[in-house]
């Protein structure tokens, strides 16, 4: 783990263009399915992450071969000698999304042996779902010394209903059931742009699914999986996030390599905050001047409002006059931020899943620290208008989530650095 903080002092209005990079939280399952072939899988538009280089860790670990091309940002791997089932702990302590190989390795090797995960502090997060839905594939379930542990020689299609339209669930479910004998149905299931993602890459791969992007998935197994080549979408965090860098500076900012339709929640939001927006093709041009109105928010599975983006709505909103309102009703645990917020000098409440955002003046620098990876960019968002200098710490959150953020942020006029500890 990388320690180090950043510096930022208060910046202007933030101007000019910014790439965005591929999806973080489609790259991890996409990287976990590639171990359901033995044949060469070609992904691009690969964000170079913590998180992903634990993924590929977790990959080689099991007898996977990986190879960077980092100018193209492209990773090939190539699982022809799988020869272990039980994921690393070390590996999986460091990142929750570990827990998508399970799916992968109990369709392909018939058990697999998987650490309770590690990950961001957001709230209890239990992997319940998940095993719900291995248990209905026909995999017999259990728990040794901390380990998950699921075996089916064979396992065979199903219906399976979600209680919770969990993305992790629905992505573990669809990547055992397409090596399953016969015809699953996941219904509930998670409809985010991600498991799109994930399905088309699986379909490249020769797996039969329809209904992905809909809350029903059908999934008829097939016998083998083959190789394919794929681009990661573009990450709609990611940009959603420099949409509030110009909200929140009152710059003006064009996101390229964006898709503006699985942004709607934030655009909305920011429309109803006074924020102008323009949308051409895969471009969107946001003006952050004029004045904000007070918003209120609730955080929902997609369509709706995404939890991703709760904690950067804040770093606007602390300074938007009036009461802003955000409900969080995804992670029981996800205001870890606000105090650190509130040293900095916003006016802020939690009543139960609420908090409570009496915008204020202006925000002071001071030391604060990144308690999950989207509350660290959001005090980078908050420092960046706040009077002197921030010092933000922990930042190795940040650093699993977001491509060359300092750097993007810097190439539109940020004054932030990195100091390496
Ligand atoms: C994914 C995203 C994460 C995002 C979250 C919600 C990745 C790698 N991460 O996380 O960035 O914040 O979706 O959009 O894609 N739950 C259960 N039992 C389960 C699984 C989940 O109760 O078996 C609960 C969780 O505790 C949480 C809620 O369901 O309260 C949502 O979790 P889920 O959709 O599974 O999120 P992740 O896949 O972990």
């Amino acid at each position: 783990m990388r320690l180090g903080k950043f510096i930022i002092e208060e910046s202007g209005p933030l101007q000019g263009r910014v790439r965005i990079s591929g999806s973080k939280n489609s790259v991890l399952p996409i990287i976990a399915a590639t171990l359901l072939t033995d044949k060469t899988c070609i992904i691009s538009d690969v964000p170079r992450l913590t998180d992903v280089l634990v993924m590929q860790n977790l990959i080689e670990d099991f007898g996977g071969s990986t190879a960077w091309d980092q100018k193209n940002e492209r990773l090939t791997i190539r699982n022809t000698n799988i020869n272990k089932t039980e994921a690393s702990y070390e590996l999986c302590a460091k990142m929750r999304a570990s827990f998508l190989v399970a799916g992968p390795i109990l369709a392909r090797m018939g058990e697999v042996r998987v650490s309770l995960p590690g990950g961001c502090a957001i709230g209890t997060r239990p992997v319940d779902l998940h095993l719900k839905g291995l248990a209905a594939l026909g995999a017999e379930i259990s728990t040794e010394h901390g380990f998950i542990c699921a075996r089916a020689k064979k396992l065979r299609g199903t219906n399976i209903y979600l209680d919770f339209p969990s993305v992790g669930a629905t992505e573990n479910i669809m990547m055992a059931a397409v090596l399953a004998q016969g015809q699953t149905i996941i219904q509930n299931s998670a409809v985010e742009p991600e498991i799109v993602d994930l399905a088309n890459f699986l379909s490249a791969c020769g797996a039969k699914i329809r209904g992905s992007g809909t809350d029903t998935i059908r999934i008829n197994g097939v016998d083998e999986l083959h190789g394919a080549e794929h681009t990661i979408i573009p990450d709609r965090i990611e940009a959603g996030t420099f949409m509030l860098a110009a909200a929140a500076t009152g710059g003006d900012i064009r996101i390229t390599n964006t898709v503006p339709d699985h942004l709607r929640p934030a655009i909305a939001k920011l429309r109803e905050a006074n924020v102008q927006i323009e949308e051409f093709g895969d471009e969107i041009a946001i003006a952050g001047g004029g004045q904000r109105r007070p918003i209120d928010i609730k955080t929902m599975p997609y369509p709706g409002f995404p939890t991703d983006m709760q904690a950067q709505f804040v770093a606007m909103l602390a300074t938007t006059r009036g009461t802003n309102i955000i409900t969080e009703t995804i992670f029981e645990n996800r205001f870890m931020h606000i105090p650190e917020f509130k040293r900095m000098g916003a006016e802020i409440k939690i009543d139960s899943r609420s908090a409570i955002i009496e915008g204020v003046e202006k925000l002071t620098g001071t030391q604060v620290k990144a308690t999950d990876l989207r509350a660290g960019a959001a005090l980078i968002l908050a420092a960046l208008r706040a009077e002197g200098q921030t010092e933000i710490h922990d930042i190795y959150h940040i650093d699993r989530g977001y491509c060359a953020f300092d750097e993007k942020l810097r190439n539109l006029g940020a004054k932030i650095i990195r100091i390496d500890e």
